[in-house]
């Protein structure tokens, strides 16, 4: 059996819990042995939920548990996330994360950590909610040099933008509905303003092109400016309006961007709608590939963390690779006109 902890019990928190519950059966036999939550931190109690004898308020309890191999941070934020996961990562124990805003800022030397000490930083629920995009990227597109990845990354914004472009829902109340469901961040101006597509192009872009990008170098534009006359027009167009990310290498050079694009119905990103998530990859061998599905949530997210979990229990004392770049990218490479 092996014993985790995870850290928050929030939406993501308890969809790992209730997730790990509700196929307990499935991700043992796959998993080979148990997986069984020790210790839930938080700084909340929840008396009326069974959850209650796991929760530990003192972080040191699960430091110190020699027991407890494999921590799950799913609590956002960077602090006290990056000293938690740096600390569990020194503790010998592995972590399994959701956090792409601190895979995006520190990732680099929490990989790193990882590795020098055969366990695993693994972030499978960063990018594209549920949707297998890290471990493709990391496993079965490594015989290829992907020069283009352009996603719709962000489900809160695709979400508001569907129900804005189909039912000329107004701005605000569209947001508040994704708050509701558990899409948005705690402070949504990351979803709207670009910021969480930014940091999740970046963390693809560090996989894919074997150089570090740094997501304080991409040119971000969210949705906020976006007018109804803007969703009129794309309308009288045909056409629908998405916040994409996307980033490319051309002949050594590199071009990375997050912003608002008109897109006609040929194009592989013009249907996919409210929640949903689309990555579009292309690899020098491989030509095309389009990775959809469920981008964000409780569930989705959750499921691609215990994926994470259920990796690391099976590698156990054994780093998987992760091809992140070691070499950063320049702003100048960034800013690279040759689109
Ligand atoms: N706020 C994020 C989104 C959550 O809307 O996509 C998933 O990362």
């Amino acid at each position: 059996m092996t014993q985790i902890a995870v850290l928050g019990y929030g939406t993501v928190g308890s969809g790992v819990v209730e997730v790990l519950k509700t196929n307990h059966e499935s991700i043992s036999k796959k998993a080979g042995q148990e997986i069984n939550i020790k210790y839930v931190l938080d700084l909340r109690d929840f008396p009326e939920d069974p959850i209650q004898e796991k929760i530990v308020h003192d972080y040191n309890i699960i430091l110190n548990d020699p027991e407890v191999k494999v921590v799950v941070e799913v609590m956002g934020g960077v602090e006290p996330a990056y000293t938690f996961s740096k600390q569990a990562l020194l503790a010998g124990k592995s972590v399994c994360t959701s956090n792409k805003e601190l895979v995006a800022r520190h990732g680099t030397e929490l990989l790193k950590l990882a590795k020098e000490r055969n366990l695993n930083y693994l972030f499978e629920a960063s990018c594209g909610g549920g949707i297998p995009i890290i471990r493709p990227l990391n496993s079965s597109l490594t015989a290829d040099e992907i020069d283009e990845i352009t996603g719709i990354l962000n489900g809160t914004t695709n979400y508001i933008l569907t129900k804005m472009i189909q039912e000329g829902s107004d701005f605000d109340d569209v947001l508040k509905q994704a708050q509701a469901l558990g899409y948005a961040e705690r402070n949504p101006e990351a979803d709207v303003e670009g910021y969480d597509a930014c940091r999740k192009i970046a963390i693809l872009s560090s996989l894919a092109f074997d150089k570090q990008v740094d997501y304080q170098d991409i040119y971000t534009e969210g949705i906020t400016k976006i007018t109804t006359a803007d969703i009129r027009y794309a309308k009288a167009l045909g056409m629908t309006i998405k916040l994409l990310a996307y980033s490319r290498k051309l002949e050594g050079h590199y071009f990375a961007m997050v912003a608002p694009f008109l897109l006609g119905p040929n194009d592989p990103l013009y249907s996919v709608n409210g929640v949903f998530n689309a990555i579009f990859v292309h690899g020098n061998v491989l030509g095309d590939a389009m990775f959809y599905g469920s981008g964000a949530g409780k569930f989705p997210t959750a499921s691609a963390v215990v994926a994470d979990v259920v990796d690391e229990v099976m590698h156990q004392g054994e780093t998987i690779p992760v091809y992140w770049g070691e070499e950063k990218l320049t702003l100048d490479d960034l800013n690279d006109s040759r689109r």
